[in-house]
């Protein structure tokens, strides 16, 4: 593996073998410093990550026990019932909670069955209750699409613009329908954000993100230079080819 140079965090650029070790190895580390009880690892949805889960499952990397004593949620989430194929949160619970035996009470999914506006505002208050006023996740997983969205805050959407210095909330994406996410200022509060991108088909979208000019309206994974600090990364060499 090698690293990249960027004002985005740290860039790690290897194998999808080795980048899925790293995606453990970070949370893992993140977790083992945690100095509270209630450690909050937010998932979230896309090919690569549902790879990474049936790969932490196949490979035995997460023991049953541990993953009982993580609370998981989603950082974005489909405004679509949880045993829909389209569901974030749906997808993690069959491909990882449910087989490695993660209790309900572990488990955070967003209220998707409520309005949009009720379940972003129920979902604040569960994570009030679980990290506190001012932290969300202690890991944060996140992808990034080939326009350069990353969890759900796609190009040109108002909680871009402006989230009210709210962690989280929901907005209407053109063609994609309702979307919850964490905001801005959510990503902002993360103690650890990892980004996995993987493939040719990333490498004009991580070019614009890292190495063109800021536009986060229109390239919105830029707003991770905000928190740079706590961003890593994960991308194989497909996806890092234009850097
Ligand atoms: C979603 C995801 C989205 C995803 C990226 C990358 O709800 O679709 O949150 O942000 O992570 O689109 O997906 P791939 O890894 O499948 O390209």
């Amino acid at each position: 593996m090698r690293e990249v140079k960027s004002d985005y965090g740290r860039v790690i650029v290897g194998t999808k073998a080795e980048l899925f070790q790293q995606a453990f190895d970070l949370g893992a580390a993140e977790r083992a410093k945690a100095a509270h009880s209630r450690f909050l690892w937010a998932l979230t949805g896309g090919g690569t990550p549902k790879e990474w889960y049936q790969w932490l499952v196949s490979e035995k990397k997460l023991s049953p026990a541990d993953a009982s004593a993580i609370e998981w949620t989603v950082s974005d989430e489909r405004h679509v019932l949880l045993d829909s194929a389209e569901s974030n949160f749906g997808n993690a619970e069959r491909q990882l909670l449910a087989p490695l035996g993660v209790p309900t009470d572990r488990r955070h999914p967003w209220m998707v069955a409520w309005p949009v506006a009720e379940a972003a505002e129920a979902y604040r208050r569960t994570m009030l209750i679980l990290a506190g006023p001012a932290r969300t996740y202690d890991v944060c997983f996140l992808g990034m699409g080939d326009d350069c969205h990353t969890a759900s805050l796609f190009p040109g959407t108002p909680l871009l613009r402006d989230d009210g210095g709210l962690a989280f909330g929901g907005q209407e994406v053109p063609g994609k329908g309702w979307r919850l996410t964490i905001t801005p200022t959510g990503l902002r509060q993360c103690g650890l954000i990892v980004v996995m991108t993987l493939g040719a088909g990333k490498a004009d979208a991580l070019h614009r993100v890292l190495r063109g000019p800021d536009d986060v309206l229109n390239v919105p994974s830029q707003i991770l230079k905000t928190c740079a600090d706590r961003v890593v990364w994960l991308v194989d060499e497909a996806a890092a080819a234009k850097l």
